[in-house]
């Protein structure tokens, strides 16, 4: 069926056996965009097998032409902006501009991680024995990283194509084998961007890509003997993997419920601009969205205005136009969502805008007076609703952050440095940014959650090192 999007295995493009499809819904027309192959177990056993054998080969190649590839790779990944684009405006409603960004960010993530690859993999370290008591100067340890082997790479839809190659590139530089498993809503976007993989030329079965169901594929691949590695980014489902994943490592980054706290300093101007990029941004769905703004009651009204009339500012509609607020996910993700906004409004929120929802495409909305007893203070909506809970003190603030069960990162605005190192001494979070709104980025740079947020870190040099073991050798002198 030509319809249906071929998935990637032994370095061709192959049509499932299952003979069956999973379709991918178009959130904004909710009519059904594109298919892919519903791939089989037998397949995902194939795939492990020849991962596990191009891998062997290409832990033998040397580093300086695993990172060739890899720039080769990015720089066709960047050529090929346009179609990947298409795919993600069209399978995840991504505004056309942060569609063709994910693109280009994903081509420097490659680049930059090929030459930080060839840096940090290209050094080891060497140890006298006589540093520890009772030694003579007779043992000496050389130590190197070596590949783990085959690396699974499961990345979520709202990223599809930059933290799918956020997980490829580390893996690969550092000599692994890469399986992915994209998410069903961006499947399409990925298989292009592997496609740029394919043409950059890496050996046969080295990167696959597998479509099909999760409650097919999805704990055969992460329960699978032939993984040796897992890289996760997404929702809950990351919990219950970690659960029945064997004895390997494990990176995961599960969402977050990133609060804002605004000390009575603060500069009111930066701090709303801040909240509506930070928080309404591809309409919530980022992890690191500001989910929670925890304001000091003085300055809560001012701000709560400049806030709302920046809302007032941004354009509501398809991704294609580029609009600031493009329609969430999928219909049940806007009932989710929905469903938020019924409680907050059932227990006296006040609605800063009138909520207004036509099919998927949910209006920003600004929920002010919200208490704790409401979901939205705790929930992470992954949509254009933000709530504002009033503060008496910075103390009352950081309670609340640190009483969620996430731990992604958080942002303190105040001219007082001082107070500022303590607050971000005190959230307990991955990252806390001063006088800034939530993000990843820049690529290189550490990103990490703590509790239900996350294991391990990531970030280029921190995905590299997780993706290889230490390997000693020690020579013994007589
Ligand atoms: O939601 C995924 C998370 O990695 C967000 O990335 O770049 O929007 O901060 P970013």
């Amino acid at each position: 069926d030509g319809d249906v999007f071929k998935y990637y295995a032994d370095g061709e493009w192959k049509k499932s056996s299952s003979g069956k499809a999973v379709s991918i819904i178009n959130p904004t027309t909710r009519k059904t965009q594109y298919k892919v192959q519903a791939c089989t177990q037998e397949e995902v056993n194939k795939v492990m097998e020849t991962a596990k054998a191009a891998q062997k080969s290409w832990a033998k190649t040397p580093l300086w032409k695993r990172a060739e590839l890899l720039h080769k790779a990015a720089a066709i990944l960047k050529e090929h902006r346009a179609p990947i684009a298409e795919a993600l405006i069209k399978e995840i409603a991504k505004p056309a501009k942060d569609a063709v960004t994910e693109v280009v960010r994903s081509g420097d993530l490659v680049s930059y991680c090929a030459e930080e690859g060839v840096r940090i993999l290209g050094q080891g370290t060497f140890l006298v024995s006589d540093s520890f008591p009772g030694n003579e100067r007779t043992k000496y340890c050389l130590t190197s990283k070596i590949p783990l082997g085959v690396v699974l790479a499961i990345p979520p839809f709202n990223y599809p194509v930059n933290l799918a190659v956020s997980k490829i590139a580390p893996a690969l530089i550092a000599g692994n084998s890469l399986v992915l498993k994209p998410p069903t809503q961006g499947a399409v976007a990925c298989l292009h961007m592997v496609h740029c993989f394919h043409l950059a030329g890496f050996p046969k079965g080295l990167i696959s890509c597998i479509t099909g169901k999760g409650s097919e594929i999805g704990d055969f691949l992460t329960m699978h003997p032939g993984v040796n590695c897992i890289s996760f980014t997404g929702g809950d489902t990351g919990i219950a993997i970690s659960k029945k994943a064997g004895m390997i490592p494990l990176q995961m980054e599960l969402g977050g419920k990133d609060a804002c706290i605004v000390l009575e300093d603060a500069d009111l101007d930066l701090v709303a601009a801040n909240i509506v990029k930070g928080g309404f941004s591809y309409s919530g769905q980022r992890c690191t969205a500001v989910k929670v703004v925890l304001v000091m009651e003085s300055i809560a009204d001012t701000l709560v205005e400049k806030v709302k009339s920046k809302v007032a500012k941004l354009t509501v509609g398809p991704p294609e136009d580029d609009c600031d607020i493009t329609p969430v996910v999928s219909e049940s993700s806007a009932n989710f969502i929905e469903g938020l906004v019924m409680d907050a409004k059932q227990k006296g929120a006040t609605f800063c805008q009138e909520y207004k929802r036509e099919g998927n495409l949910i209006w920003p909305l600004l929920l002010d007076h919200v208490r704790p007893d409401m979901r939205i203070a705790w929930e992470e909506p992954f949509g254009p609703v933000l709530p504002v809970i009033r503060i008496g003190s910075v103390e009352e603030g950081i309670h609340h952050c640190n009483a969620s069960n996430f731990g992604l990162q958080g942002c303190v605005f105040t001219k007082d440095i001082n107070k500022a190192m303590l607050i971000s001494d005190a959230m307990e979070t991955g990252t806390v940014q001063i006088n800034s709104a939530p993000a990843r980025g820049p690529d290189h740079f550490p990103f990490q959650g703590i509790k239900d947020s996350g294991i391990g870190s990531q970030g280029i040099t921190n995905s590299i090192n997780m993706m290889t073991k230490v390997k000693s050798t020690v020579i013994n002198l007589p």
